[in-house]
């Protein structure tokens, strides 16, 4: 897998002949795992339309600094944010010497001076106005304050003059994309995480569940995603957005998130048990809603299928790795489950603090594994999950 996977690009295309290739860019990026924003010039919309381009990227297309619809949606100071590279290809003259001189008058050079990421350019434009004074002076300037310039290529060009000056293919500029980029902890990598609570049902409109908020797996999710791994959540019913890349799939009873997990397994590196499964369901859910009659009832509950212990004992197993969520004796009890399920590390938190563990936006855990009893103290759970994701990404590689 490309180490452009769950990375964030923003395409600048500006006006000229090379600009019909960046339909061709856009796909060899997403290809990659790479999500992609188009941002054009008005006279890049002359040569190609928004609108391919909105179908090739799979997001709308930044044309205009003034349209209070389009800021409403991703104003263009979130979207230099979002950016890990901004890429303009092809760039033309016009636009390589707006940049230089830092000119800010339309929506693309706004962003270009907004963005604090990665800077790229690929030039396009006829050979004698790549060999002017001029331009060859404004890429001195780009140059110096850090932005990569990728081409051009010699070769024959549109207007039927042979020189430097073609705009580089798109597989070549896709190639170069990747390599502005170091390696991340799980590059290449398979993820399946489960999170949030499950519902047993007792009839259609009663169920059996708990308090989890899928806090943790979630915020686990985005980390695996940020590190660089394809990720799948297999998430209970929660109240929370689904993070951008992370592939979710909707579930509602243990069983249902078995039988989730059980269907990927073997396409997985690494599989995290985060949600509170519930440990039984009624052994019969009654079709009809059950009358109040009695003055008691009584429901009779059977065990549901343990999911990490099942991924563990599979034959073509993940590594593995499970929360416990406990009150007393945490690491004691924690290590003790480690071994019975055979993972390969467990999460332990204690729960009886009310400041950390299920609804709350902190926590506090230690990671055990064979060998290993690390300590994380208390902080947010985002910044919690990328601290576990760096740390398991380190143990499944020793
Ligand atoms: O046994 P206990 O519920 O304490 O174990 C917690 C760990 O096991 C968590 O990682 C949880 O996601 C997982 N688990 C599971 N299936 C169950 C019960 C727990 O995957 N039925």
């Amino acid at each position: 897998m490309s180490r452009l996977n769950n990375r964030h690009i923003v395409l600048g295309i500006t006006g000229g002949i090379a600009a019909y290739k960046a339909a061709e860019l856009v796909r060899r990026l997403k290809e990659r795992g790479a999500q992609v924003h188009v941002v054009m010039t008005a006279a890049a919309q002359e040569f190609i339309t928004p609108l391919t381009l909105q179908a090739l990227s799979g997001n709308p297309v930044h044309t205009s600094l003034l349209d209070s619809e389009a800021e409403a949606a991703m104003g263009h100071i979130e979207l230099a944010r979002w950016a890990d590279l901004l890429l303009v290809a092809p760039a033309s003259a016009d636009f390589l010497a707006k940049l230089a001189q830092g000119q800010a008058d339309d929506l693309l050079s706004t962003l270009w001076l907004a963005c604090q990421a990665k800077k790229a350019v690929a030039p396009a434009m006829n050979q004698a106005m790549w060999a002017d004074a001029a331009t060859l002076a404004n890429m001195d300037v780009l140059r110096q304050r850090g932005v990569t310039v990728l081409g051009p290529a010699a070769g024959e060009q549109a207007c039927g003059d042979v020189g430097l000056g073609r705009m580089l293919e798109p597989t070549e500029l896709a190639d170069l994309a990747e390599a502005q980029f170091q390696g991340r902890a799980l590059d290449g990598k398979r993820v399946l995480i489960t999170a949030g609570p499950t519902r047993e049902a007792i009839d259609p409109v009663r169920y059996i569940s708990n308090h989890s908020s899928g806090k943790m797996g979630y915020a686990l999710a985005r980390a695996a995603c940020d590190a660089g791994a394809s990720v799948v959540l297999v998430s209970g019913p929660v109240a929370l957005p689904c993070p951008e890349g992370v592939e979710r799939v909707d579930v509602s009873c243990a069983q249902e998130m078995y039988d989730a997990v059980m269907q990927r397994v073997a396409r997985t590196d690494l599989f995290i048990g985060c949600a509170a499964v519930a440990d039984y369901r009624p052994a019969q859910a009654v079709e009809q809603k059950i009358k109040k009659n009695a003055e008691t009832m009584q429901i009779e509950l059977v065990r549901n299928p343990d999911i990490i212990s099942a991924v563990a004992g599979a034959e073509k197993r993940p590594f593995t790795v499970g929360f416990a969520a406990e009150t007393q004796d945490v690491i004691s009890y924690a290590r003790g489950k480690l071994e019975r399920k055979n993972l390969d590390a467990i999460i332990a938190n204690d729960v009886s603090d009310a400041g950390i563990g299920f609804n709350s936006d902190q926590n506090e855990v230690v990671l055990l594994a064979a060998g290993l009893e690390q300590a994380l103290p208390r902080m947010g759970k985002q910044q919690l999950a990328t601290t576990l994701i760096d740390r398991l990404a380190h143990c499944m590689a020793s």
